[in-house]
């Protein structure tokens, strides 16, 4: 592994998440580990959770941080090869990336996809340009097409909290009023397959017609648009909005009663209920959801930490 983008990336799924819990409960058990080496966070859009959880994580293995938020405090940069740069972009990702590299043992990558070119999204092209130009291992922390270090911190919280040994999770589908990326829905359900597969859980989707993902995330997985039969003994109901990937980037409905509230939660075996945030009350999950004992989304992310401290850890010990 020489670099952290996918679940494709851990040879051993079970493992990592039983390294994550074991680090979970000694946090500085591999304080030295780090040896002082620099993580630089990269950021080319907005971020809570992945910023101050991987800032932490790399801290209680010893390493230094340094972050930049690149869309507010550096140079626009370029993407494309071969244009003579006489608009608005001032640095090629060439240059940027390969600096970057001087400074820092590992880098972190945030980028969005823009929703407007379905294919240049899903080619991933500025992750992988700055894995080209950089020169040292990567941790995404939120690409175009997915979101590893929250799926694992999902993993993790499912099997910490699970009663069950096979329990029933389901990923639905929630309304928003903006369009946001499939990356949270796609890595999610990527996870989960590869979980259902070394038989840790049963995977449901469940969505309104027109929202079905890339099936190169979701193949295995069953999938239904009716979100009543879906939740129907769910043990875990994982919320979140996408928008439509056929439709690339569009909002196709109101999503009127597909928001989950304590009425869609007795469809369920008292389930657990999960969002990666941040969320708007009301509208994607509701209040009392959100206020009652069955919301996870506070260990959940807690959690990320701990999927952050296994993967940088894993990538010392693999490139050292
Ligand atoms: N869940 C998540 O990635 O949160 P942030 O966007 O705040 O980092």
């Amino acid at each position: 592994m020489k670099h952290f983008t996918s679940v494709h990336d851990i040879p051993n799924l079970n493992q990592w998440v039983n390294e994550a819990l074991k680090i979970k409960s000694d946090p500085l058990g591999f304080v030295d580990i780090g040896g002082q080496k620099t993580l630089g966070l990269v950021f080319l859009n907005p971020s809570l959770r992945t910023r101050m959880s991987t800032q932490k994580a790399a801290m209680n293995l010893g390493m230094n941080t340094m972050v930049i938020n690149m869309d507010k405090e550096g140079w626009r940069l370029e993407m494309n090869d071969n244009v003579i740069m006489d608009g608005f972009t001032v640095e090629h990702i060439k240059e940027a990336a390969a600096v970057l590299g001087q400074y820092c043992d590992v880098l972190g990558l945030r980028c969005f996809p823009n929703l407007k070119d379905r294919n240049e999204d899903y080619s991933e092209e500025v992750l992988n340009k700055f894995i080209k130009y950089c020169g040292v291992p990567v941790v995404s922390l939120e690409s175009a097409t997915r979101h590893p270090l929250q799926s694992f911190a999902d993993l993790i919280t499912i099997k910490e909290m699970a009663t069950k040994s096979k329990p029933k999770v389901v990923l639905t589908w929630a309304p928003h009023v903006k369009p946001l990326p499939q990356a949270v829905s796609n890595s999610f359900s990527e996870w989960m397959i590869k979980a259902q597969e070394l038989d840790m859980v049963d995977f449901v989707i469940t969505h309104p017609e027109g929202y079905e993902l890339a099936e190169e995330f979701t193949k295995g997985a069953k999938i239904t648009t009716n979100q009543n039969e879906a939740l129907k003994d769910a043990d875990f109901v994982y919320v979140k909005n996408w928008s439509s990937y056929s439709k690339y980037g569009e909002i196709l409905t109101d999503g009127k009663g597909w928001m989950i509230d304590n009425e869609k939660l007795k469809l369920t075996d008292n389930a657990k209920v999960l969002h990666c945030l941040p969320v708007r009350r009301g509208l994607e999950l509701a209040d009392e959801i959100l206020d009652g004992p069955n919301s996870l989304v506070i260990h959940e992310a807690g959690n990320r930490v701990y999927a952050a401290q296994t993967a940088l850890k894993k990538l010392i010990e693999i490139n050292r």
